[in-house]
C-alpha cells in the first residue's frame, strides 16, 4: 500500500458506551493526529430530520435532506473535527436522548450509510487520523493501517455510564441503563447494512478490567508498531 501524506489511519470500532470517543481522542492527541467521532455525523442528520418532521424510515426524504445540507468540519483547539451543517457547529444539541434514538433508526439505511462513508473517507484519506464508529475498519477504511475493536461487557459499560451521570449530578437506574445498552448492541450488530463487527484483521481489545488510560497506552503501542510497519 502506498504511504499516506499525513500518517496512518487508526480505525476504532466497538459498541455503545465503551469509551471509543474518549480513548480515540486521547490517542489522537498523543500522536498529534486528527480525530473524528463518526456517530456525530449520523446524529447531525437525525437532528435536522427531526426539525424538519421527516419520517425516519423515509430513505428518499432523508437523502434529499442530506444532499441539500452544507456539511463541514471545524477544528477547535484539540484534535477533534466537529461536524457543522449550514455553518452551524453542532455540539450539545446532537447528544440528546431523542436525537440518539432517531439516529439509530436512520443509521440502518443503506443510502444514508453510503453518503456518510463517502464524507468520512474524504476527511481521513490522507492519514494522520483516528476515526471511531461502528464500521470504520470494516467498511469506511478496510485498508486502515490499524484496526481496533474496543469492547467491554455490557455490565461494565452500564456501570461506567452510571458513574458518569452521577458525576454530572444526574440520577439514573443501573438496570435501565443496562437494558438500553443491550438493546443498542443488538440494533447495531444485527442490522443488514454494515453491522457492528470486528474486522477480520482487527485487534480485539477488551477493556472490561482496564482503565481508559491503560486502553490508550495499549492502543498507542499498537500504533507505534503500525506506524513503523507502514514506514510513516
Ligand atoms: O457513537 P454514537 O452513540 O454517537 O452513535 C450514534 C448512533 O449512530 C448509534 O446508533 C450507532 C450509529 N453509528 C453507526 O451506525 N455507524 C457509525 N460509524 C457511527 C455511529
Amino acid at each position: 500500500m502506498s504511504k499516506r501524506k499525513n500518517g496512518i489511519i487508526v480505525a476504532i470500532d466497538g459498541p455503545a458506551g465503551v469509551g471509543k470517543s474518549t480513548v480515540g481522542r486521547m490517542v489522537a492527541e498523543r500522536l498529534n493526529y486528527g480525530f473524528l467521532s463518526t456517530g456525530k455525523m449520523y446524529r447531525a442528520l437525525a437532528w435536522k430530520a427531526l426539525q424538519a418532521g421527516l419520517d425516519l424510515a423515509d430513505e428518499d426524504a432523508l437523502m434529499n435532506l442530506a444532499g441539500k445540507l452544507k456539511w463541514g468540519f471545524t477544528r477547535g483547539s484539540g484534535p477533534e473535527l466537529l461536524v457543522s451543517i449550514d455553518g452551524r457547529t453542532l455540539i450539545g444539541e446532537i447528544t440528546t436522548e431523542s436525537v440518539g434514538k432517531a439516529t439509530s433508526a436512520l443509521a440502518r439505511l443503506g443510502s444514508v450509510r453510503a453518503f456518510m462513508c463517502d464524507m468520512q473517507r474524504g476527511a481521513g484519506i490522507e492519514g494522520g487520523f483516528v476515526m471511531e464508529g461502528r464500521d470504520i475498519g470494516t467498511n469506511v477504511f478496510p485498508d486502515a493501517e490499524l484496526k481496533i475493536y474496543l469492547d467491554a461487557s455490557p455490565e461494565a459499560r452500564a456501570g461506567r455510564r452510571l458513574r458518569q451521570l452521577s458525576e454530572q449530578g444526574l440520577r439514573a437506574e443501573y438496570a435501565q441503563i443496562l437494558e438500553f445498552i443491550v438493546k443498542r448492541d443488538a440494533q447495531d450488530s444485527q442490522r443488514k447494512n454494515n453491522p457492528l463487527k470486528k474486522a477480520e484483521d482487527g485487534v480485539y481489545l477488551d477493556s472490561t478490567n482496564i482503565t481508559r488510560a491503560q486502553a490508550v497506552e495499549e492502543i498507542l503501542k499498537l500504533c507505534r508498531g503500525a506506524i513503523e510497519k507502514a514506514g510513516q
